[in-house]
């Protein structure tokens, strides 16, 4: 189900984005993955709160890739044009609103802008293909998207978002989802009151 809606679960993501930024410093690409990110609503919030916390030239070093195994490409669609419904957007504080939107040319609808549209780009990937998006990942969100799956899957993609993280990399899922005993050894919890996790090991 590709329910989702922007500033959800915002504390979570605030948690992993100040762990990532001091982790990811001095880096000339910072990649970031947003896998089960239904038409973009979680990957622009998260690219507002990285904008916002990041110095304008490390923002720059961004790459925040954003999947779905949706397989008509409406998702990657929408989220290349970055144009929402204004109803959609109400959670979004005024400041951010006005900073990172324009009027899209339909009326009733806002434009994500270039300046956060450019840092994204979808990709169609199902998380059950079990391959790493690829390597060397500073932070993977992967939020409300790991219920649907069998106990014996959820323990493949944790290895498997394991192997896409670098060393020391981070790992975000939504509050309810507990890391499976299987995987607990591949990670550690970093912040207590969310499900925030470093990677341990190569
Ligand atoms: C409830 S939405 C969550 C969206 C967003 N992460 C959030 O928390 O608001 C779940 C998303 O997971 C995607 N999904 C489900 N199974 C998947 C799979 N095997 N591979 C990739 N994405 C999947 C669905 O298409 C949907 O967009």
């Amino acid at each position: 189900m590709a329910f989702s809606f922007f500033m959800r679960d915002q504390p979570t993501l605030e948690h992993a984005v100040d762990q990532m930024i001091p982790y990811a410093s001095g880096r000339s690409r910072i990649r970031i993955w947003d896998a089960g990110c239904a038409l973009g609503q979680e990957t622009y919030t998260l690219a507002m709160i990285l904008a916002e916390k990041m110095n304008r030239f490390a923002f720059k070093n961004v790459q925040l890739d954003a999947t779905d195994h949706d397989s008509d490409n409406r998702f990657g669609d929408v989220i290349s044009a970055g144009i929402y419904p204004q109803n959609e957007l109400q959670r979004t504080p005024r400041n951010l609103l006005a900073k990172y939107f324009e009027p899209a040319p339909n009326q009733g609808y806002s434009r994500v802008k270039d300046e956060l549209r450019s840092r994204v780009r979808f990709q169609y990937h199902d998380l059950l293909s079990l391959k790493p998006l690829g390597p060397d990942y500073c932070l993977v969100i992967c939020k409300n998207v790991l219920l649907h799956f069998q106990p014996g899957e959820r323990v493949e993609v944790f290895r498997m978002f394991h192997r896409a993280l670098a060393p020391g990399g981070y790992l975000a899922n939504e509050n309810t989802q507990k890391l499976p005993q299987e995987v607990a050894h591949l990670f550690t919890q970093v912040a207590p009151d969310a499900q925030v996790y470093k990677k341990t090991g190569s």
